[in-house]
């Protein structure tokens, strides 16, 4: 199972990282959390959420529990499945309570722990306080802190588990987000083609290889593996679009941010599509179409200055930037019964 092959890397690779407190859970198989050979420190600190199976397993149970919504017919997982990589599929924009629609396309949730700041606009930067912001939203599940509580007490099932998973039957807001918290935490995935090239278990075809010059010339500077984002917020040309979203300036007023995203990561895109924080690009062809062909005609002025020329590509080209892209699929991850 590579999650288990992962850890064991992982603890001969990064076994003294101060991010990661003297918790014998924090990167055991027993966890599944693992912090993969030549990955940088994660950046939520586990110091006073520290690992364990139970409260791992507490967290999954809440975030696929449709009770936490009003109508109690939506959990987190209804727009974060794991056969999408945890993104919501088939939807362009997510669908929330009462059929309503949010503005913008569900991302794929995995590394979560390596995230700076969370949202395509960086709205959150943790990854507790972050469950707020779906579980208040009106668009989305439409629940107050306190009738989470509330609900999620009334329910023997949980008593027992919050026993099991916290030692005392109290179960409080901090608690719930702590849990779910966990349960994302463990969502790592480093089983892509590409990780098993990087640990020398596999190597690219020659059409991967090729593919990988163009990805590092062209793409790499925002795209950084090896999470394949630098978790910057940038423009990449794209147009306004319908709902002429802000993006980072909603969030700070910022004249200069207007129309930037978060870099998403490139990992697993065989099953997060459609593309773009609006989704409006359905495949990665209209992806790349955009790159070389759509940017170039009339850059923005937002435009981030390395894509003001676009990035030209043949049509071998993107055929092989394409063969790259299928080698950071982690079929393993989107598959993992774990994670059910
Ligand atoms: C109705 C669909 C919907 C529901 C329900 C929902 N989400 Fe999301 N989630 C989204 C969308 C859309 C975004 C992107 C929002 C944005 O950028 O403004 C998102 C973003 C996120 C992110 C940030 C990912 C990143 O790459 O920055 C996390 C983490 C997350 N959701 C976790 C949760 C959790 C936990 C729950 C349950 C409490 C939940 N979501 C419920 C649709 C949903
Ligand atoms: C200047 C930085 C930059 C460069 C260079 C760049 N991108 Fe992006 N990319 C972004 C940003 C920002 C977004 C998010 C845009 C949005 O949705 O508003 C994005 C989104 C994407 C997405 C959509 C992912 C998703 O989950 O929705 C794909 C696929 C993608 N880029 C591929 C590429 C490829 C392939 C290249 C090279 C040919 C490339 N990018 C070059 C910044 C960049």
């Amino acid at each position: 199972m590579p999650l288990l092959l992962g850890a064991l890397l992982a603890f001969s690779g990064c076994r003294k990282d101060p991010a990661i407190p003297e918790n014998p859970l924090a990167a055991s198989a027993e966890t599944g959390f693992h912090i993969p050979a030549g990955w940088p420190a994660p950046y939520y600190s586990f110091s006073e959420n520290p690992l364990k199976p139970e409260i791992i397993q507490l967290g999954k149970k809440l975030f696929n529990d449709p009770k936490l919504s009003r109508d109690s017919t939506i959990s987190c997982g209804s727009c974060h499945q794991p056969a999408g990589a945890f993104s919501q599929t088939g939807h362009i924009i997510s669908h929330g309570v009462d059929g309503r629609l949010g503005t913008r396309n569900s991302p794929g949730l995995f590394n979560l722990v390596w995230h700076p700041s969370l949202m395509w606009d960086g709205g959150a930067n943790n990854l507790e306080t972050q469950i707020l912001i779906p579980l208040q939203s009106h668009v989305e599940m439409e629940m107050s802190p306190q009738e989470l509580v509330t609900r999620v007490s009334a329910q023997p099932i949980y008593q027992k588990a919050f026993l099991e998973a916290w030692g005392t039957p109290e179960i409080n807001l901090a608690r719930i987000l702590k849990s779910m918290a966990q349960f994302e935490a463990t969502l790592i995935s480093d089983g892509a083609k590409w990780d098993r090239v990087q640990r020398r278990q596999a190597s690219f075809t020659a059409d991967e290889a090729r593919g990988e010059k163009v990805f590092m010339a062209n793409c790499a500077v925002c795209h950084k593996p090896p999470l394949f984002t630098d978790f910057a917020f940038r423009s990449n040309g794209l147009s306004a679009g319908v709902a002429n979203d802000s993006g980072r300036m909603r969030i700070n007023r910022n004249e200069g941010d207007k129309y930037k995203f978060k870099v998403p990561s490139l990992r697993n895109l065989a099953f997060t599509a459609p593309y773009f924080h609006d989704g409006r690009a359905a495949t990665i062809d209209d992806v790349l179409k955009h790159y070389s062909e759509g940017i170039a005609a009339q850059p923005a002025p937002y435009t981030d200055p390395q894509l003001h020329n676009g990035i030209r590509l043949d049509a071998t080209e993107k055929e092989q930037l394409k063969a790259f892209l299928q080698t950071l699929n982690d079929t393993a991850f989107a598959r993992n019964p774990a994670f059910r």
